[in-house]
């Protein structure tokens, strides 16, 4: 949520700022602002709505300095007015401050600051910030003591950027609990909330942690906790091409990741498998052979999308690994005391790595003596950090809102530790496990050619654009997949859909289908196949319209179908990877035709860092 971006340099500030805060725009985009320190005072502009409000005043009349903060908006406290817009300032215009995170004793700070007669203009919580450091430097004057105190008198969550109109030589930084990044560069220093806004700049970070604060100068970066201590922190090497945070001649980020599945694929699988040996090499959970034998339980725990990848996770484990698997949503697994214990392993899945009811998870998990792994896409992310284990699932920069790429590569993730434990448990004979490495390779091939023939797809999204009602069916392994499908649907394209198994549909939502309600049927070849075709008469013979995905080949699917989306053939624990796809897209033209802004879809953010 929200995003913060600070530069100090030598450059145009504004530019690099406004850049950067483009490549964040996914994290929130209710409103916008900058303030750069400009001839001894601090210039600001805000503007309710998409950056481009902002950018565009920018651009009629430009603000002139080399250091400066800006943010984009996913409004908490207080609605998304150019007034409640960040960055806040103190009643002297001296001090600017753009926050990520929630101040919760924010009200009482504000009495008390009050009755100091600090004067309030916003109904935000970071106005305090503002007038809190001006508060501290009054005391003495330093800028970073002013930081440290200030951050003392707070409860909550914070990422911060602070500039002062008579300091153009300093950017100050400070986090707990939401994610803040220092980028180095040469004879120039950045702050940001993740990587992506600072990748064209540079991609040597350093990863703030919780209570400490960051004093930048054009030159150096030193590193404080709150009483003052230097730390010394290391400097990490991001491997992300910044072409990877670029649209590269798509209309969308979401198709342009859509594309990128297969090669996705292969990246996640990396050089994880050894097909001769039968063996999936996962060192990096940090889970040893007798650890795995001795799993009772696993839980998987996440959210969204990542959630729905657990979802398929289970299936896949349970088979190949025979582990009996709880899938829970990590906003009820931290409040229902979890019946967790040292057999208990549990699989934390996010691809921001910064989801806070994720991360409060896997700390209630942890607490509860749970050994807790991370399947994690943002490296250095704070879930990837506090896990015994991460194992990255190197999808890259994924800035669609609607997360797609990262979703395929979480399923692959999640099938290779499936392989693997059930090769340590001593479940599945080495040609099993070599079949099945073979089959996971040869996944990319499969979704090029769903990519390099959408036309169908596209055809089938023109004719029913104008639906109010989607339902959405699988089985097995699939029904996941139909809860993906739907959630794609509803989030770009505001269309009501919701998903069931299919076997279900008869005890209720089948009193919803008409003329006018689309179902979407999974129907590859399965074990359930036939069950699945029942299904789909059953919507038949109450006029519904079914959109089939089926296997290539299976012409009796028309018979039954008004349309058909074909998919390739797979193993049936791979085929999720692969019938998702034409969901995506399904989602995706339908947006595109009803005029929703795609990537940054309304209400939703793309890393959820409040509750
Ligand atoms: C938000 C996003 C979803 C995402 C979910 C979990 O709701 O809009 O796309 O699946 O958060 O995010 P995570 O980063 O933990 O995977």
């Amino acid at each position: 949520m929200c995003g913060i971006v600070g530069y100090i340099g030598k450059e145009d500030a504004s530019e690099i700022i406004i850049s950067g805060l483009q490549r964040l725009e996914y994290r929130g985009y209710d409103s916008a602002g900058i303030a750069i320190v400009s001839n001894g005072v601090i210039e600001r502009r805000r503007s309710e709505g998409k950056l481009i409000n902002l950018s565009g005043s920018l651009h009629v009349d430009p603000i002139i300095g080399h250091t400066g903060i800006g943010h984009t908006r996913w409004a908490t406290h207080g609605r998304p007015t150019e007034f409640n817009a960040h960055p806040h300032v103190d009643n002297t215009s001296s001090i600017a401050v753009v926050h990520n995170g929630i101040i919760e004793n924010y009200m009482s700070l504000k009495e008390d600051l009050k009755a100091d007669g600090y004067k309030f203009v916003s109904q935000t919580d970071t106005e305090v910030l503002a007038h809190l450091m001006a508060d501290e430097m009054s005391k003495d004057g330093d800028m970073a003591a002013a930081m440290r105190g200030a951050l003392k008198r707070v409860e909550g969550a914070y990422a911060i950027g602070v500039v002062h109109k008579d300091r153009p030589d300093v950017l100050l930084a400070g986090r707990k609990d939401s994610p803040l990044i220092i980028g180095l560069g040469d004879g120039e220093n950045f702050i940001a909330s993740d990587v992506p806004a600072i990748l064209p700049y540079t991609r040597s970070i350093i990863y703030l942690d919780d209570e400490e604060i960051a004093v930048l100068t054009k030159d150096n970066v030193e590193i404080f906790n709150l009483d003052g201590d230097r730390i010394e922190k290391p400097v990490e090497h991001i491997e992300w091409n910044p072409v990877l945070a670029e649209k590269s001649g798509y209309d969308h980020f979401m198709l342009k990741e859509i594309f990128e599945q297969p090669q996705v694929i292969r990246n996640t699988i990396g050089g994880r498998t050894d097909e001769e040996n039968a063996q999936i090499y996962l060192e990096e959970i940090g889970l040893t052979d007798g650890e795995i034998k001795n799993i009772e339980t696993i839980y998987i725990v996440a959210c969204g999308t990542a959630y729905y990848s657990g979802c398929v996770g289970k299936y896949l484990l349970e088979k190949l690994a025979r582990v009996h698997v709880d899938v829970d949503l990590a906003s009820e697994f931290r409040y229902r005391e979890p019946m967790v214990n040292e057999r208990t392993l549990v699989i934390v899945i996010s691809q921001s790595g910064e989801t806070a009811d994720t991360l409060a998870a896997l700390r209630e998990a942890k607490k509860r003596g749970a050994k807790v792994i991370g399947i994690v896409n943002v490296k250095g992310s704070s879930i990837a950090r506090e896990v015994d284990g991460a194992l990255y699932i190197h999808a890259g920069p994924e800035i669609g809102v609607a997360s797609t790429k990262a979703y395929m590569a979480m399923l692959i993730a999640l099938m290779l530790l499936s392989i693997q434990f059930g090769r340590i448990r001593e479940l599945i004979e080495a040609p099993e496990a070599r079949r099945l490495i073979r089959k996971l390779k040869g996944l990319p091939s499969k979704i090029e050619e769903i990519l390099d023939n959408i036309e169908a797809i596209k055809d089938i999204a023109d004719r029913y654009s104008e639906f109010r009602d989607f339902l959405y069916l699988g089985r097995g392994v699939n029904f996941p997949t139909a809860m993906e499908g739907a959630l794609k649907l509803k989030e770009i394209s505001y269309i009501h859909a919701e998903a069931y198994a299919a076997g279900e549909m008869k005890h209720g939502p089948i009193a919803l289908i008409d003329r006018r309600m689309p179902v979407v049927a999974i129907a590859t070849r399965s074990a359930t196949y036939e069950k699945i075709i029942s299904n789909i008469q059953e919507v038949i013979a109450r006029e519904g319209m079914v959109i089939a995905v089926a296997t290539t080949g299976d012409v009796n699917i028309t018979s039954y179908s008004k349309d058909v989306m074909y998919v390739p053939d797979t193993d049936e624990l791979l085929s999720p990877m692969i019938v998702v796809v034409p969901l995506q897209l399904l989602a995706y033209y339908v947006a595109v035709n009803r005029g929703s802004d795609v990537d940054q879809p309304r209400n939703l953010a793309k890393s959820v860092t409040v509750e």
